[in-house]
């Protein structure tokens, strides 16, 4: 019979110490490790509870496993139906050890094996399948067809006007943009330090220099004044990355571009909804790009859109999209574009997901407020940013975890809540010192540096539940209840 791949792991002889099961639990064994005699017999279980409890009771760190294990413990036999073993996991058998007949584990059963929490997915139950299906009952599945125009059109209305086109990703999206805007070699593009790496890859695609500069430690996006000092003749366009859901802070950017004649093209990737001092994001700047993988705020499976309110911008990215044919004239081609564009499959999607779009960010600020309500206060955890003037949609619930506090670092606690079945995200790494970015301009960037290794971002999705969210809160509570506890006693 195959065991389970931690089972080893969790098995401890009597003899060994508070301290090395300590270390055991605290490498990630899924909170509890089985205590065996010398014929492999199982005789307790030893669980981050216990070993709380045998800190607070004054347990020295060399006292015996046997000491402070409980030996009432829940376990399955390895003959029983699956069923009947499957009944005895629960909130609080969260690790059920399966035993021969001798009483010896020969496997284990995890809560975790069963129950996931995954980061994101996506929520398709709307009219989705009727607008795809449609699309493929009248074969209009590529880049023409009816939901190309209901889709751009829907999302300009969302947005409150403007020029909206469809293409085949956020990053196709982006290039567009800078293509339009005559972006190209020798020219500068002021762009955070940290942000998904596409941000940065287009420019480099455009020919043009990607100048990382940090961001703001309140806002988490493009720091202003960082800005300012990264301005030099060659500058061209500005990309402000609406990160995690939070605006950037747009007037002293716009402030700056006015200034030196800059371009403005905003990566609203991940922040569909989300206002600056009440103005929808994308609508600010001079082009909105989003994006619409399957993890984001709507999806389309792949995809992206542009928008503008400069008719004349509009017009040239419908074109570039388009391999730069002229719209009047077939297989003439005025630029050497792109194919950039969305299929109508694609479209049908985006539009049955625009409908739903308020219900999303509905349900996300009820998510929201369940994560705030159990871990604000939290000595150690900084809660995402919300500076007064925005609306952040939180595309991920993203923290930043103090190990100097908490006692364990953002990859342990990672760890363990995915021990506990709950799928979490490290932030974005700083760019400039990754090897794609090496002919990259870069100015010091300590606060992305900072963020970058402590950020964590928790499960958000639109469909999951706020009782989902308070699982996730649970598990992290009692993963830092622990590590707290160790840490009183050790200091
Ligand atoms: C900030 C940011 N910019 C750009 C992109 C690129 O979007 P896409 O994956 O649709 O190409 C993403 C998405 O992953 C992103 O998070």
């Amino acid at each position: 019979m195959p065991r389970h791949p931690a089972l080893d792991r969790n098995l401890m002889p009597l003899t060994a110490s508070l301290r090395q099961v300590m270390t055991r639990l605290n490498e990630g064994v899924g909170g509890v490790v089985l205590v065996t005699d010398d014929d492999g017999v199982l005789r307790g279980v030893v669980t981050d509870g216990d070993i709380r409890r045998a800190i607070i009771g004054g347990a020295a760190f060399e006292a015996a496993a046997h000491t402070f294990m409980s030996r009432a413990f829940t376990a399955g036999r390895a003959h029983a139906e699956a069923i009947d073993n499957l009944g005895l996991l629960s909130a609080r058998v969260r690790h059920l050890p399966i035993l021969d007949a001798h009483g010896r584990p020969v496997d284990l059963l995890t809560w975790a094996d069963l129950w996931r929490m995954p980061l994101v997915q996506p929520s398709l139950g709307g009219n989705e399948s009727k607008y795809v299906n449609d699309c493929l009952a009248t074969g209009w599945i590529s880049s023409q067809g009816a939901y190309i125009d209901r889709f751009q059109s829907a999302f300009a209305a969302y947005m409150g006007g403007g020029q909206a086109l469809c293409c085949s990703s956020g990053t196709t999206a982006l290039h567009l943009a800078l293509a339009a805007l005559g972006i190209g070699p020798g020219d500068e593009v002021i762009v955070p330090d940290f942000t998904f790496g596409a941000t940065a890859n287009v420019v480099i695609h455009a020919g043009a220099t990607p100048v990382f500069v940090d961001v703001d430690p309140v806002t988490w996006t493009l720091s202003p004044a960082a800005a300012a000092t990264a301005v030099t003749p060659r500058t061209k366009a500005i990309i402000p990355v609406h990160l995690y859901g939070h605006p950037c802070d747009m007037d002293p950017l716009l402030a700056l571009a006015r200034e030196h004649n800059l371009k403005i093209i905003e990566d609203c990737a991940e922040a569909l909804g989300a206002e600056y001092q009440g103005r929808r994001v994308g609508t600010i700047g001079d082009v909105g790009c989003f994006s619409f993988f399957a993890n984001k705020i709507i999806t389309t499976g792949e995809g992206g859109m542009v928008i503008t309110t400069n008719k004349d911008l509009a017009i040239l990215m419908a074109r570039l999209r388009d391999h730069g044919m002229a719209k009047d004239r077939r297989y003439w081609h005025l630029e050497a574009g792109f194919n950039y564009r969305m299929t109508n499959l694609q479209a049908a999607l985006g539009l049955a997901q625009m409908e739903v779009v308020e219900k999303f960010l509905k349900r996300r600020a009820d998510l929201v407020a369940r994560y705030d309500k159990a871990l604000t206060g939290i000595n150690g955890l900084t809660l995402p940013p919300r500076a007064a003037w925005a609306k952040n949609v939180h595309w991920l619930y993203t923290i930043a975890v103090d190990p100097a506090v908490l006692g364990l670092t953002r990859d342990q606690l990672a760890q363990k809540l995915m021990e506990r079945g709950i799928e979490t995200r490290p932030v974005f790494f700083p760019l400039h010192p990754q090897p794609a970015y090496a002919r990259a301009i870069a100015h010091p960037c300590p606060v992305t540096e900072d963020l970058a290794a402590r950020g964590l971002s928790l499960p958000t999705g639109n469909d999951m539940t706020v009782e989902d969210a308070g699982k996730v809160c649970e598990a992290m509570t009692s993963v830092l209840r622990t590590h707290l506890v160790f840490q009183v006693r050790s200091a």
